[in-house]
């Protein structure tokens, strides 16, 4: 069993990381950030406390995430590993999830803050959970995964990414240290190159 947390800053690969561990391992990706988006998009009260945070770059408030992630990681697709992808991000977070969760692996994705504006400059998604990038699609905006079109997040702004990148810095970036004195964290450096490149170092991790 491998309870797995992915690390790092926005636009750093985590979510597509996080889909290629799943699959290899067929174990649930739980990402804070997609249950918000779908909240969002559905209008439940969670989607429209989380908006406001969500569009301007911040943090949703602890009160609201760490219950949110216990619940989820109760139910029974988890009892077999999971993969976490941005949760947690604050030393309150950390120490919530310490206290329901044993955690085998910490992976924190590293790259630098040009690379990733450019990335985020350029990203695209889908409804159905698919991420790729303008460079990989070309002129086409198609989901090479269900077909439909590919949009550009709300938060991937270029001053909204500012905004995210400063919060990393205060609120997510000590919990490298919060972990690095855990022992149980490693360090993917994400500018080898291609996703497959970073997923090979990402397997080597986990095997
Ligand atoms: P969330 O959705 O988690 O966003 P994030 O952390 O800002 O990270 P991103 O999803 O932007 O980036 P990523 O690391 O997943 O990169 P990706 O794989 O897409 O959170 C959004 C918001 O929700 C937060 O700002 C916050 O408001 C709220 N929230 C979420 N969790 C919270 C929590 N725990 N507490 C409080 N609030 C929370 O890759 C990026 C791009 O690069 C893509 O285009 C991709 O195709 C490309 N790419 C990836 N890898 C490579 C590669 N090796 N080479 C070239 N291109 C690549
Ligand atoms: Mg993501």
């Amino acid at each position: 069993m491998k309870n797995i947390v992915l690390l790092g800053a926005p636009g750093a690969g985590k979510g597509t990381q996080a889909a290629l561990i799943a699959n290899e391992y067929n174990i649930p990706h739980i990402s804070t950030g997609d249950i918000f988006r779908k909240n969002i998009k559905e209008g439940t009260e969670l989607g429209k406390l989380a908006k406001s945070y969500i569009d301007a770059g911040q943090l949703v408030p602890d009160s609201l995430v760490i219950d949110l992630v216990a619940d989820r990681l109760r139910q029974d697709d988890a009892k077999n590993g999971y993969i976490l992808d941005g949760f947690p991000r604050t030393i309150a977070q950390a120490e919530a999830l310490d206290k329901v969760a044993d955690i085998s692996v910490v992976i924190d994705i590293e790259l630098p803050f040009e690379t990733i504006i450019e990335r985020l400059g350029g990203r695209l998604v889908c409804m159905c959970g698919e991420t790729s990038h303008v460079s990989l699609l070309g002129d086409s905006k198609t989901c090479p995964k269900c077909g439909a079109e590919m949009y550009v997040r709300e938060d991937d702004k270029p001053e909204t990414v500012r905004a995210r990148l400063e919060i990393y810095e205060r609120q997510t970036a000590p919990l490298v240290e919060y972990y690095g004195k855990k022992g149980n964290m490693v360090t993917v450096d994400a500018t080898v190159g291609t996703i497959e490149k970073v997923f090979e170092q990402v397997k080597k991790v986990l095997e």
